[in-house]
C-alpha cells in the first residue's frame, strides 16, 4: 500500500489572524487522520506556519520558488530559503503558474531540479484544459509535462517527489473529474513512468486535485492509482479540510 499525502494549497489566501484559527482547528482535529497531512501556505506566512507547527502532526510547504538558487532576481523566493524556514514540500508547475505567470515546461523542470537540490520534496502539478481533454490531446500533454522533468532529471529523481493530476478545468469551477476519469490518467501516468522505472512508478504517490471536497474526496481516493488531494478551495475551512483528509 502507499502511503496517502493530503496537502491543502492555500493560494493566495490567509491572514494572521485567519491562519491561527485555520492551523487550530486543522490540528485539533488531526488524532482522527490517518494521511499524511500538509498545508502549502503564501511565503510571508511560513514563519507563522513553522513556528506553530513544528512538532505537531502538520507539515508545511510552499507553492513556487525560483529556479535560481541565489542573486540578483528581485522579488524571488529560493529554494534554501524555504528550508530554512522548515518546509518539507513545495508546489512546482502548479497550472495557475503556467497559465499566469509564463512558466513552461522547461522552467517548471527547472524548479523541480531546484526544489530537490536544497532537500525540499517537489510537488509536481500536470493537467490539461478543458480544451486539451475535448480534442483528444489529456495524455499527450501530460506525457509532455512529465517528460520535461524526467528528461532533465532522471526517472529516479521521481522516488523523492510527488505528483499531482489537476485537470485546469476542475480547479476551483466545482467541476470535478470523476472518479473514473481522475483514475484513468493516474493509470496512464504510473503505466508510463513504470515503462522507465517500475518500482519508483509503483511508490509514487500521485495525487488528484481539482475541486475535492468532503462530499466527493472519498470515491476519489478509493481509486487504486490516486494516493490523496491537492486541495484549493476545502483546505481554507478547518471542518471541510479535515473531511477530505479523514477521506484519504
Ligand atoms: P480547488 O480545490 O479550489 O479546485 O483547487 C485545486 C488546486 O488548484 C489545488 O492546487
Amino acid at each position: 500500500m502507499r502511503r496517502k499525502l493530503v496537502a491543502g494549497n492555500w493560494k493566495m489566501h490567509g491572514s494572521l489572524a485567519e491562519n491561527e484559527r485555520l492551523l487550530d482547528g486543522v490540528l485539533a482535529g488531526m488524532p482522527g487522520v490517518k494521511a499524511e497531512v500538509a498545508v502549502c501556505v503564501p511565503y510571508p506566512y511560513l514563519a507563522q506556519a513553522q513556528a506553530r507547527l513544528d512538532g505537531s502532526a502538520l507539515v508545511w510547504g510552499a507553492q513556487n520558488l525560483s529556479q535560481h538558487g541565489k542573486g540578483a532576481f528581485t522579488g524571488e523566493v529560493s529554494a534554501a530559503m524555504l528550508r530554512d524556514f522548515g518546509c518539507k514540500y513545495v508546489i512546482v508547475g502548479h497550472s495557475e503558474r503556467r497559465a499566469l505567470y509564463g512558466e513552461t515546461d522547461e522552467i517548471v523542470a527547472e524548479k523541480f531540479v531546484a526544489a530537490q537540490a536544497a532537500g525540499l520534496i517537489p510537488i509536481l502539478c500536470v493537467g490539461e484544459t478543458l480544451g486539451e481533454r475535448e480534442s483528444g490531446v489529456t495524455e499527450r500533454v501530460i506525457a509532455r509535462q512529465l517528460d520535461a522533468v524526467v528528461a532533465k532529471s532522471g526517472v529516479g529523481a521521481l522516488a523523492d517527489a510527488v505528483l499531482a493530476y489537476e485537470p485546469v478545468w476542475a480547479i476551483g469551477t466545482g467541476k470535478t473529474a470523476s472518479p473514473e476519469q481522475a483514475q484513468d490518467v493516474h493509470a496512464f501516468i504510473r503505466g508510463k513512468l513504470a515503462a522507465l522505472d517500475p518500482s519508483v512508478a509503483e511508490a509514487l504517490v500521485i495525487q488528484y486535485g481539482g475541486s475535492v471536497k468532503a462530499n466527493n474526496a472519498a470515491e476519489l481516493f478509493a481509486q487504486p492509482d490516486i494516493d490523496g488531494g491537492l486541495i484549493g478551495g476545502a483546505s481554507l475551512a478547518a471542518d471541510e479540510f479535515l473531511a477530505v483528509c479523514r477521506a484519504a
